[in-house]
Parts: C-alpha cells; sequence; structure tokens
C-alpha cells in the first residue's frame, strides 16, 4: 500500500492520476485539513505538519509516501529526508511531486551526475504558477536550474485560486483571476513567450482550462499529476519492494471534518470518495 499526504484534497487530482496508472495498487490517502491551507504558513509549520502526516501514513502501514502537495514537497520534503526519515522510518521513503516535474521541464534524470558534462539544451522559458509559499520557497527554480541552467524560470503566485476554486466559485470569477496571474506572469517576462507553464498547485488542475484558454497559443500546460504518474510508476518499476500486490483499493482519511470532506472531494478526485477521520 502506498500513502499519498495532501494539505487537504487537492492532492486527490494526484491520487486519482496514480489510481488510473496504477489499478492493481492500494493506496491511503490522508489530507490535512485541519490545518490546511499550506499556503500561507510558515516553512516550520509545513514541515511539523508534514512530518506528522507522513507518520501517521508509516504507521498505518505505507512504506512509501508520496507527498501530493507541491508546499509541501517544496518545503518540507529535502528537510525531511535528509534529517528526520532515515533514523525515524529506516528503510523507508517519502517523493514529492517537485521531482517529476523538474525531470519533465530539464528532461535530466533526478539521480544524473549533475557535475558530468552535458550538452546545454536549446534556451527555454518555463512559467510557475503555484502557491505563495511554494513560490518563496525558490525550490523549483533551483532545482531546475541546477540540472539546466539555459532555462530561465519565472514564477507566478496565486494567492486567490485555492480559495476560490475550494469555495467552487463562479467561472467567471475564476477565469478572472486565472487572467490576473497569466498577465502577471507574461508580464515579468516583458513579452517574451514561454514555451511551457506547468501548474505547481494539487488545485490548478480543476481550473487548467481557463490557463491554457489565457495564455498565449502555443504554450504548453504540463499536466503535474500525469507526470507524477509517470514518474512514480518508473520509480516501482526501479523498486518493486514498495508495491505490493494488492487489489486497487483507496482507502481516505483526513484530521478534518469527514462528511464535509466527502462532500467537497468528488471534484477533485472525479469520483465519490469516502472520507473517514483520521
Ligand atoms: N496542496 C497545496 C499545494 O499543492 C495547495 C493547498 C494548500 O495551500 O494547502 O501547494
Amino acid at each position: 500500500m502506498i500513502g499519498v499526504f495532501d494539505s487537504g484534497h487537492g492532492g486527490l487530482t494526484v491520487l486519482n492520476a496514480l489510481h488510473r496508472s496504477m489499478p492493481q495498487t492500494d493506496f491511503l490517502y490522508l489530507g490535512d485539513h485541519h490545518d490546511a491551507p499550506y499556503g500561507d504558513r510558515t516553512p516550520d509549520e509545513i514541515y511539523r505538519l508534514t512530518l506528522a502526516g507522513v507518520s501517521r501514513l508509516f504507521d498505518a502501514g505505507a512504506r512509501l509516501v508520496i507527498l501530493a502537495c507541491n508546499t509541501a514537497s517544496a518545503v518540507a520534503l529535502r528537510r525531511l529526508q535528509q534529517t528526520w526519515l532515515d533514523a525515524a522510518y529506516p528503510g523507508r521513503r517519502v517523493l514529492g511531486v517537485l521531482v517529476p516535474m523538474v525531470e519533465a521541464i530539464t528532461g535530466v534524470p533526478w539521480m544524473a551526475d549533475l557535475a558530468a558534462e552535458r550538452p546545454a539544451g536549446p534556451p527555454r522559458t518555463i512559467g510557475i504558477f503555484a502557491t505563495s509559499r511554494t513560490v518563496d520557497s525558490g525550490a523549483y527554480p533551483r532545482e531546475i536550474s541546477h540540472r539546466a541552467p539555459e532555462v530561465r524560470v519565472v514564477q507566478q503566485a496565486c494567492p486567490d485560486l485555492v480559495p476560490l476554486i475550494e469555495a467552487d466559485a463562479p467561472a467567471e470569477v475564476i477565469r478572472a483571476a486565472v487572467a490576473r496571474y497569466t498577465d502577471g506572469l507574461l508580464s515579468q517576462l516583458g513579452g517574451e513567450m514561454p514555451q511551457a507553464v506547468m501548474l505547481g498547485c494539487t488545485h490548478y488542475p480543476l481550473v487548467a482550462d481557463h490557463f491554457a484558454a489565457l495564455l498565449p497559443p502555443g504554450v504548453e500546460v504540463l499536466s503535474q499529476p500525469d507526470l507524477t504518474a509517470r514518474s512514480l510508476t518508473a520509480y516501482l518499476e526501479r523498486h518493486p519492494e514498495f508495491d505490493r500486490p494488492g487489489t486497487g483499493q483507496v482507502h481516505f482519511l483526513t484530521t478534518g471534518d469527514a462528511d464535509r470532506v466527502s462532500r467537497l472531494a468528488t471534484r477533485f478526485f472525479g469520483k465519490p470518495a469516502r472520507f473517514e477521520k483520521a
């Protein structure tokens, strides 16, 4: 069984893609609705809450946990891996959604020897839309430029989007907010066109159509759930010890109000999801 952790129900967009790609794998999802959203919290709070959530999933039997939350992946994952995981849960793994995106953008495998000579690709510009905390962490530009210095990364924080999507705001309100953020990104570029943009937040796939419609034609919108699923499938081929055969069961836990969360979840998971109190 693989654990999937998120600050709330946004990570269901990622879980949906994982479940479709790995229909025989069992998943246990934990949403920390009690403490969501993470997007405006301090790095220390995000670290502490993520550590607690991952511990719960390990204690429930997961040997591998995916952080579906960009904010947790960008702010807490490296610290968890470097200072806590091996001592607290030897032999277990925590992976995030940042690595698959960085690999897809740069074309450089995460474990590649970064000191080795590598022909530089053509100069490219990539836009990233994310929560304020993910943008402030600088994790995406840092990891991309380590691997592919020829890629220019421009970030745009979208602080209104998570609350509007959670509130199921009318399409015109969402579109106006997305327009503010796409305009913000494009004005940082001063007329240059990005080749692609990444929606670096669990909630944004639900409004991907607005991003695609409001960006100039030809700008590719990268799908984080699909890229994460592809990357996890490849990881499990290399590490089958983390994927014991299952029957495709998915269980949902929340630190919040299970009935309320279950009502909200369908929009994010694409089908009903019955949450239980963790
Ligand atoms: N899950 C968060 C992310 O992907 C968005 C919601 C939140 O701010 O907690 O960044």
